[in-house]
């Protein structure tokens, strides 16, 4: 299985990463093979509504040149992808969100004149993250938004690690947040097959 993790926190040694290690050694383990594309050293620019891409059926189409089309086609050969990111306020970090409006308009051609194919239908998706409330109130938002997302774009949700970090002050990562990771990683491969 090819796994295209998109990865959204901005701490290259933060909780998000820590928590993504775990899961990418059991994807070794099973001889998946996977990306981690850090979104914060990526140019990705706000989706402008120009509606260019809704011309285009064949291909994401995005007028904006920048980091997006490379990543938009990581994704589309993708056989599974992870949207890895804390909690901000309530949703994912601002270049996660801004690939998602990207994503969204380019790759699902409903937005024009006629209505057209979602390029990215079936695709199978999950979601890691990290979030200083408990997940049932920390999490809860952009789990729901995603599950929508992935409705309306015809994505398979297959589900979401949450994990909660109590404090900077604190030591985010133990045996049992590595345990969850891991068995979260082998239930994604079961559910792919
Ligand atoms: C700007 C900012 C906003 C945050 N907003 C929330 C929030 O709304 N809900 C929450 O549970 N945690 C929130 N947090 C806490 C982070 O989600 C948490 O510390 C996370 O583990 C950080 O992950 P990282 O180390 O990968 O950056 C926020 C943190 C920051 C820096």
């Amino acid at each position: 299985m090819k796994v295209c993790i998109l990865m959204g926190s901005p701490r290259k040694n933060g909780n998000t990463a820590a928590l993504l290690e775990p899961f990418c050694d059991e994807l070794t383990a099973g001889d998946h093979i996977y990306e981690r594309i850090w979104l914060c050293d990526r140019k990705i620019a706000p989706c402008t509504a120009c509606r260019v891409c809704q011309r285009d059926w064949s291909e994401f189409a995005c007028r904006i040149r920048d980091d997006m089309q490379e990543i938009a086609g990581k994704v589309l050969e993708a056989d599974l992808l992870v949207l890895a990111s804390p909690i901000y306020s309530w949703y994912c970090t601002p270049p996660m969100k801004a690939l998602l409006d990207r994503l969204v308009y380019g790759l699902n051609k409903y937005y024009g004149e006629k209505k057209g194919p979602s390029l990215w239908a079936g695709k199978k998706t999950a979601l890691i993250t990290t979030c200083g409330y408990r997940p049932e109130k920390g999490a809860d938002l952009w789990e729901e938004g995603f599950r929508r997302y992935c409705k309306h774009s015809q994505l398979e949700y297959l589900g979401m690690l949450a994990e909660r970090h109590l404090g900077y002050d604190t030591v985010f990562m133990d045996g049992d947040k590595a345990g969850r990771a891991r068995a979260f990683a082998r239930r994604l491969f079961r559910a792919a097959e």
